[in-house]
């Protein structure tokens, strides 16, 4: 029997009927982006492990239960499970930390996370993320927030609420860790295993446990907004009114502590109701030590990852429109095979010109071809037999308007072509789903 092979689950394929869906959103973001002044940065798919036990946290679950690891040659490498711990490597080895401050980049990425798959939830996903290092003001994390919010705008999406906290620095979260500790100690029983280990080493994680009965026993644990010392939360009401400035609506949401370890201060998450229980589109926040923590200089730092399937899942939930703005300019049908290279050679000096241009290729009649360069969505057609080639005119179809339009197959009409197509075909056809 065959063996049918599958795509491994959590991951999904993007194939060309849905392409100009992520095209869409990655022009959005990247424009956004570009105008708060980020740019774009590549880094590799894979690091090396310790990179994410030092940054991500040893107690988070991400490095204790989602990543794919792999031994090569005795060194431990792990697939990408979010895009800040490389980033950041990369600024200190390529030396970007020591240039003008802040310095900005943007990176579109997939990650690995062996989480249980479900709508919303993969194990290879993509990211849009931003880090900016080298402001500890609470101004920078309101330009942040605002990109982010700009984006969710200029993605036409709605029903997006934002939360923010603010999780402290080390000097105030060891009071807080204490309160923490005495609240689970008196629930110890009742903790999963991972979470047990969890009290002595770093309670906090305890915090976003998805273990049902850990979260239940977490929903009356202590705030950590009551334990801030004075600089962070002198920095929170900052914020807050930098964001009432530019009219952003947020919600003060003490629960929120995220994932993972390396987060000071401010933290903040857009979710949506409209994509089930997977609904946070954005998170993210400063992380003022981690710079430090791989061995840099002390620099503050901040950021923010987009899930981009999110995105898409919640556009397509609230039926907006993606551009798809990539029709067919010109069918060329020949009538038989001995005008083919004609037909070729037009179609080069078309395409040239940056025009798409398709010719038949696989032997189909007339009647076949039409149809064929219907689905493409030409806008024009030419039919080519021997006469037009010998008297080197044609017609070209307007296919919108039904127009035929008496033309010459030479040099001008290559040059033509322009004017014609930019009057009635570059309108972007939109795809209304
Ligand atoms: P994160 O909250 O782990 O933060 O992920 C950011 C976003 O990635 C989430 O809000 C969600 O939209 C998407 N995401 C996460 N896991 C999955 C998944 N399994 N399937 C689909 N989408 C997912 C970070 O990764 C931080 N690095 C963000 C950051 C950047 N903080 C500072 N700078």
């Amino acid at each position: 029997m065959a063996l049918t092979i599958k795509r491994p689950n959590g991951t999904e394929d993007v194939t060309p009927k849905n392409i100009h869906k992520w095209l869409t959103v990655e022009r959005i973001v990247k424009e956004t982006a570009s105008g708060y002044g980020f740019k774009e940065i590549r880094i590799p798919t894979f690091e090396n492990t310790e990179l994410f036990q030092r940054s991500v946290g040893e107690t988070t679950d991400v490095v204790q239960k989602e990543m794919y690891s792999v031994i090569a040659k005795e060194t431990k490498f792990t697939l990408r499970p979010e895009g800040t711990a490389g980033t950041i490597r990369c600024m200190m080895q390529n030396g970007l930390l020591n240039e003008a401050m802040p310095q900005k980049v943007f990176y579109v990425l997939s990650c690995f996370r062996h989480e249980r798959p479900q709508a919303g939830r993969l194990r290879e996903f993509h990211q849009f993320g931003v880090e900016m290092a080298g402001s500890a003001l609470p101004s920078a994390d309101a330009d942040v927030i605002s990109m982010a919010y700009d984006i969710i705008n200029n993605l036409g999406i709605s029903n997006v609420e934002l939360k923010i906290n603010s999780i402290g620095c080390p000097h105030c979260r060891a009071e807080y860790h204490k309160a923490l500790k005495a609240y689970f100690e008196n629930k110890k029983d009742e903790l999963c295993e991972t979470c047990l280990s969890r009290l002595e080493k770093n309670p906090m994680r305890i915090l976003d446990c998805k273990s049902p009965i850990c979260s239940d026993i977490a929903k009356d644990a202590p705030l950590i907004l009551d334990y801030l010392c004075d600089e962070c939360s002198d920095h929170f009401e900052k914020l807050k009114s930098y964001l009432d400035n530019l009219d952003i609506k947020y919600t003060v949401d003490p629960k929120i502590v995220r994932g993972l370890d390396y987060y000071t201060k401010t933290v903040f998450e857009f979710v949506t109701t409209d994509i089930g229980a997977q609904g946070t589109v954005c998170g993210g926040g400063r992380y003022d030590g981690l710079i430090e923590q791989l061995g840099g200089q002390h620099t503050p730092a901040l950021g923010f990852a987009m899930g981009l399937e999110r995105l898409i899942l919640t556009m397509e939930n609230q039926g907006i429109s993606f551009e798809d703005n990539t029709g067919c300019s010109l069918y060329i049908a020949p009538m038989d095979e001995t005008v083919i290279p004609f037909a070729m050679k037009l179609a080069k000096s078309l395409r040239d010109e940056g025009f798409w241009v398709e010719y038949d290729t696989v032997g189909r009649g007339l009647k076949a071809q039409m149809k064929y360069s219907d689905k493409l969505g030409a806008a024009f057609t030419i039919v080519l037999g021997d006469n037009e080639v010998n008297s080197k005119t044609a017609k070209l179809k307007n296919m919108k308007t039904g127009e035929q339009l008496d033309i010459k197959l030479d040099d001008t009409f290559v040059q033509n072509f322009s004017n014609i197509a930019i009057s009635d075909m570059f309108d972007d056809v939109i795809d209304n789903i």
